[in-house]
């Protein structure tokens, strides 16, 4: 049997193992089980050796621990490294490698979105500009994402957080961004406004920041997918502007994550976006 888990705590909520072992059955895996385990700081280097042992196929690795995972593990891919941040381990010879699937993920969905809307951004463009808003764990892999749609253009990437304290770390990884106060907003036109705070989980959550008269053009981008439209995405749809949460960013990088395991590219149907959505 060949057994993948996701880790983190809490984990009661992932929807990880709904979507791997739809796909594992899709594909026919049928010696393959996904499961998910609560896991403690203490059990970090056990959940590597039953990898080594192959006790453990494949792991998934969410909230808190894609950053204290690290220590653990013998070669990081080169967005994990990046982003010291990891959220896959695959048994590669004799090694353990982490991969970071969330930064591919994140980006596939921005591409497939400009291509859906047949829009600039697969052109050259003088400058691209974003705004990040959070500096938690996730805001490396965006961050990485988007340094690479800033490319060679002189766009900037500006990130705002509550506590600067956090921010500044994040800008000792990404000397490149530009930070502004909470609350603050840059006065350029900004492709995408992302948001990877946790402002939002909960329905009367609200982040203030005035967007009242920002351009339409600008994309807003949540990264929690439930509830399905929180508050900061309500009013910018009411604003007119175009919105994307979560969901399909969250699918991306669980089939990136059944490619490196499995070889095989699964396939983000309906039936799996039914699944996330009962
Ligand atoms: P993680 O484990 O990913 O770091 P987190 O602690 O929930 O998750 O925080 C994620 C992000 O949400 C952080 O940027 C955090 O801001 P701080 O660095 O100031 O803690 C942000 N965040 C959480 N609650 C917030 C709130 N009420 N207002 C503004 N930002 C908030």
């Amino acid at each position: 049997m060949k057994k993948y888990l996701v880790i983190g705590n809490p984990i009661e909520h992932s929807q990880s193992p709904l979507i791997h072992n739809y796909w594992i059955k899709k594909y026919r895996l049928f010696d393959s089980i996904y499961e998910k385990r609560k896991t403690e700081n203490k059990d970090l280097k056990n959940i590597i050796k039953e990898l080594k042992d192959e006790k453990i196929a494949g792991v998934n690795v969410t909230v808190p621990f894609k950053k204290s995972i690290i220590p653990y593990i013998d070669e990081l891919d080169q967005t994990a490294n990046n982003t010291q941040s990891v959220n896959t381990l695959h048994k590669v010879g004799n090694k353990i490698v982490g991969y970071n699937t969330d930064t591919l993920g994140f980006l596939k969905t921005v591409h497939d979105y400009y291509n859906f809307i047949n829009s600039e951004l697969d052109v050259d463009v003088p400058s691209r500009n974003f705004f990040i808003l959070g500096a938690g764990g996730v805001t490396p892999s965006i961050v990485t994402s988007l340094q690479f749609l800033v490319g060679r253009s002189p766009g900037v990437i500006w990130v705002s957080n509550r506590t600067k304290n956090n921010a500044n770390q994040l800008k000792k990884l990404f000397p490149k961004i530009e930070l502004i106060e909470w609350g603050e907003r840059p006065t350029i036109f900004c492709d995408i406004v992302v948001n990877t705070t946790s402002v939002g989980l909960k329905n009367d959550d609200k982040i203030n920041i005035d967007f009242t008269d920002i351009d339409k053009k600008t994309l807003f981008y949540d990264l929690i997918y439930n509830p399905k439209e929180t508050n900061f995405l309500r009013d910018a749809r009411l604003r007119g502007n175009k919105t994307i949460n979560g969901q399909m960013m969250f699918l991306a990088q669980a089939k990136e994550a059944f490619r490196i395991w499995t070889n095989i590219t699964p396939e983000i149907d309906d039936e799996v976006i039914k699944l996330l959505n009962k």
